[in-house]
C-alpha cells in the first residue's frame, strides 16, 4: 500500500522549520552543551554495577554507533530544507557523543576491555541500518517516535541503575536530556506538517505508530536477547511504548486515538 505523495515544503514551511531549528540550536548552545571530559565524575565509577545493566549500556552504545547510517540515509532526503539539514548536522554531533561517553564508561568502570569494545564496534559495522520507510515524512515521524522512545529507555536505565555509580548516573542524565530535546524538535516538526498537510501526516503517524520497532531488533546480531534483557530489567516494553511514548505524543500533537485508528490508508493512484 503506497502513501500519498506530498508537495515539496513551501517557503512558509521552510521558514517555520528554520525558526524551530534556530530555537533548538540556540537553546542547546546556551543550556545543554556538556563536556565529556569535565562534566562526568569519572573518579566515581563503580565497577560493582550489575553486569546485566552494564550489558544494557553496551546495547545502547551499539545502537548509537550506527550514526554513519542514520546520517547518510537521512541527509539526502532533506538537503533542500536548510532547517532539517542543519538539524541533522547538530543532531549527529550530539549523537556522536552518546556512543563515545557510553563506551568510555564501560571502559573506565572496568566492565569492558579495549579489545572487547573494539570487537563490539567491528560487529556493529558489519551491519547497516536502512531507512524503515521509503518516504521522507514517514522518516520524520519515525525519528520523532524513536527519539521519545530512546529518552524513555535512558531514563528507565538510569532508574534501574539507582545512582550506585555516580559516573553512570551523570552520563545517563546528560544523554537523556539530549534525547528529550531531540524528541521535542522532531515533534515540533511533525506539528508543522500536521498544520500544512494534515491528512498525509496523519496517514504517516498511523503507519509508524502501528509498525514501530526499536532498531536493536534487527540490527544487532544478538538483538533479540538484548531486547529481552531490556524488558527483563523493566527498562522498556510494550507498556512503556503505549504509556510513555504513544499517549504523551498524541496529547502533545493534539490528537486522539481515534485520529490514528480505523481509517483506511490512502492508496496512491
Ligand atoms: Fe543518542
Ligand atoms: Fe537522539
Amino acid at each position: 500500500m503506497a502513501l500519498s505523495t506530498l508537495e515539496p515544503d513551501s517557503p512558509e514551511m521552510q521558514k517555520k522549520i528554520w525558526r524551530i531549528y534556530r530555537d533548538y540550536f540556540d537553546a542547546a548552545e546556551k543550556k545543554r552543551r556538556w563536556n565529556m571530559t569535565t562534566d562526568i565524575p569519572w573518579d566515581q565509577c563503580n565497577p560493582g554495577v550489575d553486569p546485566a545493566l552494564a550489558d544494557v549500556v553496551q546495547t545502547f552504545c551499539m545502537i548509537e554507533l550506527f550514526l554513519p547510517d542514520y546520517l547518510s540515509k537521512q541527509l539526502p532526503q532533506v538537503r533542500k530544507s536548510k532547517g532539517r539539514a542543519w538539524m541533522l548536522a547538530s543532531w549527529g554531533y550530539e549523537e556522536s557523543k552518546h556512543s563515545m561517553v557510553l563506551n568510555d564508561w564501560l571502559l573506565r568502570a572496568g566492565h569492558r576491555t579495549e579489545e572487547q569494545l573494539q570487537d563490539m564496534e567491528d560487529g556493529v559495522f558489519e551491519k547497516e541500518w536502512t531507512l524503515r520507510y521509503n518516504d521522507p515524512l514517514a522518516t520524520v515521524v519515525y525519528t520523532m517516535v524513536q527519539e521519545v522512545a530512546t529518552r524513555v529507555n535512558y531514563r528507565n536505565l538510569r532508574r534501574a541503575a539507582g545512582g550506585h555509580c555516580p559516573a553512570l548516573d551523570k552520563v545517563l542524565e546528560l544523554v537523556q536530556i539530549d534525547e528529550a530535546a531531540h524528541g521535542h524538535f522532531f515533534r515540533q516538526l511533525v506539528s508543522v506538517f500536521l498544520e500544512e498537510h494534515r491528512e498525509a501526516t496523519l496517514e504517516r503517524i498511523r503507519l509508524v505508530l502501528n509498525t514501530f520497532g526499536m532498531p536493536a531488533d534487527h540490527l544487532l546480531a544478538d538483538g533479540r536477547r538484548r531486547i529481552a534483557a531490556v524488558k527483563e530489567l523493566k527498562i522498556f516494553d510494550e507498556g512503556n511504548y503505549l504509556n510513555d511514548v504513544v499517549t504523551p505524543l498524541l496529547t502533545q500533537l493534539g490528537l486522539t486515538r481515534a485520529d490514528i485508528r480505523g481509517k483506511k490508508m490512502h492508496v496512491a493512484k
